[in-house]
């Protein structure tokens, strides 16, 4: 049976969404081994056609299916042909009135010796992240040339980004070679050419075919029509070419723990996919990121316990000592296992429509791990179809850029060139939860190994204990003019009065010395508040009550801040005022320069202001007084009752 399950999430997302129809159908194909490929090219290159020919060559159409198909056939009209094998896969109404493939469509097919999950993408420039995502998985990609064309741009295009995904097992399908006469030169010319460019990109092998879909050549059966041909068909290259999993099987043992299987008390295991090598009873291993040894006692699945497990088998391990580990934790060999850092150089493909902030935090998912990552200013971006590299500044929907990016704990990695399970991650937006990117770990920065957290004796209860008093930040926020600093001073000076250590940051005069090398773009909105959230931490960590003024319009940053503080130290106090009574304040004139257009990205005029949702203390200032405001705020922070 065919399927088609749609998405634009990465195969991370995806695999979740299809694991039930794939669970199926592994049932059915047990005992075979599984490909999964990606087909890259356009409509006009005859993709729909190849793949509808696997499918229906392979058996894998429904007689309801196919005569739908023929009627089909019949209304768009086919040359001279009875079934045009497009219409198959172009299953969705939009592609077929497009004639465009739009998202990646995953079918699956099997033949005697094996089963196969085809993901089929489509091949504009504007659907890279497509294809970066249907490439993701594949441990083959089909790259398809027109004959009478050649070596195209997208060729190089969509060549460049399986092997940036890390395919290495390309086939460069020559197709509609019938409309070529079959010709022997042609086919040479073009793999010739083809050679130069992979060479170039450091593709090292590729197996290359003459094909037509339309006709069936060398697509199960060698063509009469190539007798100058002794390769392969198709299907006896994607039935024997070795899958990736088989190599992952020979590399050292990592399995990153899922959950902890803890039924009853008698029973504690660490439950996971093992990514790479082998696992058996009597193994040494060594929990990451704590580093903690012990030894495998049993490796047990649903259906019994193994004499050893392969990369690729999910398992339940048992270990004779109980060592702390968690979701997220990697089970590895002992004396080999992988790095923890949490600064690293990386590649990204940026998925989304909303360009790449520097300095934003997003979570950071690598195999089962979570932690909270920023990303720097990227250092190139490649032009996809030159493979040049260019200057940037952020990343754009489809951009693919080097970047560096520090996590907020170490994370447990290995480059992507030696484990795409422990090297390849997603980056997902903290407040709107979409897949914003999907990256590709190069190699930790060596700065981070080599800083390590020096432990101090008079810790921050002793600071704060000698002062007697709760550390805290209260983080004012709201628009220029919206009494902030009005607001901030009133609590300092009542705090003051009553004998508490405080000290108050403010966005005018901070910007004056610390931060003014920044501006009032994005980004330097992004690294005031990160600067500020650090001072105020340290502040804090010296036992004071930080109180700060800054806009800080995003709520990404002031959520980063407060996971920086204790529980309960960060409260969030907006300052609502709204833009009309902000702006005939005026007090610095600066509303009526943003209206004239002398002052760009001007807070609530053309740059955006996202109000908190669930702040701690709110203050209308239409309806309340800064003096009362300032007592309430006090009154709050202090546990006292009010007085008024
Ligand atoms: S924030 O957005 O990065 O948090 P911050 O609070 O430090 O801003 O600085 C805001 C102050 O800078 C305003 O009160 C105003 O006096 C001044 N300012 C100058 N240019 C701008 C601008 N384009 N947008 C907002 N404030 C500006």
């Amino acid at each position: 049976m065919t399927d088609t399950i749609t998405t634009e999430q990465p195969v991370y997302v995806t695999d979740a969404l299809i694991a039930e129809d794939i669970d199926q159908y592994l049932k059915v194909h047990e005992h075979k081994t599984m490909l999964r490929f990606i087909t890259c090219g356009s409509v006009d290159d005859g993709k729909s056609t190849l793949i509808g020919r696997l499918l229906y060559d392979s058996k894998m159409i429904f007689e309801d299916q196919l005569a739908a198909l023929e009627n089909d056939s019949k209304k768009v009209g086919t040359q001279g042909q009875d079934i045009d094998f497009a219409l198959l896969v172009d299953g969705l109404a939009a592609e077929r009135e497009q004639g465009i493939t739009i998202d990646v469509a995953y079918r699956f097919f099997n033949t005697e010796k094996r089963k196969f999950i085809v993901a089929d993408c489509p091949g504009h420039e504007q659907y890279t992240r497509n294809m970066v995502t249907g490439a993701s998985t594949a441990d083959l990609a089909v790259i398809l040339i027109d004959a009478r064309k050649g070596v195209l741009v997208q060729t190089r295009r969509h060549s460049y980004l399986c092997h940036l995904i890390g395919i290495r097992n390309i086939v460069l399908a020559v197709n509609k070679m019938d409309l070529v006469d079959y010709d022997p030169v042609v086919f040479d010319a073009i793999v010739k050419d083809y050679t130069e460019f992979a060479r170039s990109i450091g593709i090292e092998s590729f197996t290359a075919m003459p094909i037509s879909g339309f006709k069936g050549d060398n697509i199960t059966t060698r063509s009469a029509n190539t007798p100058w041909y002794n390769g392969p068909t198709l299907v006896d290259h994607l039935e024997t070419v070795e899958v990736l999993s088989s190599l992952d099987a020979d590399k050292p043992f990592r399995m990153p723990v899922q959950w902890v299987n803890r039924p009853n008390l008698d029973f504690r295991g660490f439950s996971g996919l093992v990514a790479t090598g082998s696992v058996k009873p009597g193994d040494e291993i060594r929990v990451l990121p704590s580093g903690k040894t012990s030894k495998v006692t049993r490796v047990v699945t649903l259906d019994g316990d193994l004499d050893q497990a392969v990369a690729g088998q999910s398992v339940t391990l048992c270990l004779a000592d109980e060592v702390d580990c968690s979701r997220g934790d990697v089970i590895a060999l002992a004396d080999n296992p992988p790095q923890a850092a949490d600064q690293f150089e990386a590649t990204l493909v940026w998925l989304n429509d909303e360009a790449m902030l520097p300095g934003r935090a997003y979570w950071l998912k690598l195999a089962t791990q979570t932690v909270s990552a920023t990303v720097q200013q990227p250092k190139y971006v490649v032009n996809v179809n030159t493979m040049e590299h260019l200057a940037a500044k952020t990343l754009e929907l489809n951009a693919i850029g080097v970047a560096e990016l520090a996590t907020d704990k170490p994370l447990v990695f290995e480059p992507y060139a030696d484990s795409r399970t422990l090297g390849g991650f997603v980056l997902i937006d903290k407040i709107t939860n979409a897949t914003v990117a999907a990256g590709m770990l190069h190699f930790s920065l060596r700065r981070a190994q080599n800083v390590h957290w020096q432990a101090l004796d008079v810790s921050r209860e002793a600071h704060a204990a000698l002062k007697h008093q709760k550390p805290a930040v209260l983080w004012f926020t709201g628009l220029s003019g919206s009494g902030k600093s009005t607001i901030a001073n009133l609590v300092e000076k009542r705090l003051h009065a009553v004998g508490k250590h405080t000290f108050l940051l403010d966005g005018d005069n901070v910007r004056h010395g610390l931060n003014k090398d920044l501006g009032f773009t994005e980004a330097d909105r992004i690294e005031n508040i990160r600067r500020v959230g650090e001072v105020a931490k340290l502040m804090t960590d010296a036992g004071l009550i930080v109180l700060t003024a800054f806009i800080s319009p995003f709520r990404a940053e002031r959520e980063m801040v407060r996971s920086l503080m204790a529980d309960g130290e960060f409260i969030e106090v907006f300052i609502d005022t709204p833009l009309e009574v902000a702006e005939s304040r005026d007090v610095k004139g600066l509303y009526k320069k943003a209206r004239s257009g002398q002052l760009k990205n001007f807070t609530g005029i053309d740059s955006p202001y996202e109000a908190p949702q669930n702040p701690e203390i709110r203050v209308d200032t239409t309806e309340e007084t800064p003096e009362n405001a300032a007592e309430r705020i006090v009154n709050q922070l202090l546990g006292w009752a009010p007085t008024i």
